[in-house]
């Protein structure tokens, strides 16, 4: 397949850019920037686009965003949804007036769709939650409605939390916990749902090749688990202890409203749809994803 990956420079993308080429598939990554020559190149922010040098494309995986995982101040804010809704506007109006259409738009988004939900059990038909997340993830999946309205196939991955040492969550909190001042964030109660990011790469090929599968699609494992249990869990596999707690208002504190609706929300997410589509998870469960994902860091 000729395939077109945006945020390949990111956690996902730079993994997932190399794996689908070790397959046999070509892949053309859009970059921000000066383009290099013979590359395609966007800049979302001036609306402008150039996919010619990638020919007649088979699929296209949207995963650009400004990085959630910092401090929403008004002018960060405005760059995650923007950076969301107006670069998937942009691509899913260009795929769509393309001569020979891509067959699939894989569109990331997450499972902040939900909103903090506590222990409720959630899949692909709960509604959306309340606050910026949920707002922002709805707006992001409506952007591509161009793409959907030519017959384009759109699949919105909402991620959970992707588990790899290289990147992400896991890189930020391995090191505190190999220190020994690991612990649960407050009471600990709160429900992660998370996916080792090996299994990412596997959920995209399989939604590349099911022509039937389209709309959202839970990107987690049907193991949630509490932030309490996830605490453990991580400080057993670096053998050191996690005894402390972080009260949530030190957090609040760092990391206003994020701190909130990311670190302290409860998303107990269920990949229904994975499951009915036959996709075999490489890692169900944390103790079998930490044991790979840390003998590889
Ligand atoms: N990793 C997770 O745990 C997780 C969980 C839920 C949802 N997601 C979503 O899945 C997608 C991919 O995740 P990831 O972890 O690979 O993300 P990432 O490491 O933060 O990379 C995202 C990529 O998006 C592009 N980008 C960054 N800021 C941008 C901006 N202001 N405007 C346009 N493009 C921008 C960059 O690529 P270029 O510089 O090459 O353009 C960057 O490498 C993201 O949209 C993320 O929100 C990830």
């Amino acid at each position: 397949m000729n395939i077109l990956i945006t945020g390949a420079s990111g956690l996902i993308g730079s993994h997932l850019g190399p794996f689908l080429q070790d397959q046999g598939h070509r892949v053309w990554k859009l970059k921000r920037g000066a383009p290099a020559p013979g590359s395609p190149s966007w800049d979302p922010v001036a609306g402008a686009i150039d996919l010619e040098p990638a020919g007649a494309l088979d699929a296209v995986i949207h995963l650009a965003g400004e990085n959630v995982a910092q401090p929403w101040k008004r002018a960060v804010r405005k760059r995650i949804r923007e950076s969301r809704v107006n670069s998937t506007r942009l691509l899913a109006e260009k795929l769509a007036h393309l001569p020979r259409k891509p067959k699939v738009l894989i569109c990331a988004s997450a499972t902040g769709f939900y909103g903090n939900r506590g222990d409720e059990l959630l899949d692909e038909q709960s509604l959306p939650g309340h606050g910026f997340l949920p707002e922002i993830c709805r707006e992001w999946e409506g952007a591509a409605e161009a793409a959907e309205d030519v017959g384009i196939r759109v699949v919105y991955l909402r991620f959970g939390i992707v588990l790899s040492p290289k990147g992400g969550a896991l890189k930020r909190m391995l090191p505190i916990f190999k220190w020994g001042l690991g612990g649960k964030l407050g009471n600990g109660h709160y429900y992660w749902s998370w996916i080792a990011l090996e299994d990412v790469l596997g959920v995209v090929v399989h939604v590349l090749a099911n022509d039937s599968l389209s709309g959202p699609i839970n990107t987690v494992t049907p193991f949630p688990v509490t932030n309490a249990e996830f605490t453990r869990a991580l400080a057993k596999a670096v053998k050191r202890p996690a005894f402390l707690a972080v009260p949530p208002f030190v957090l609040e504190v760092l990391l206003g409203q994020m701190a909130d609706e990311v670190l302290l929300c409860s998303f107990r997410v269920m990949p229904a749809r994975l499951i009915q589509s036959g996709f075999h998870f490489k890692y169900p469960s944390l103790n079998s994803a930490f044991s790979r994902l840390l003998n590889e860091s």
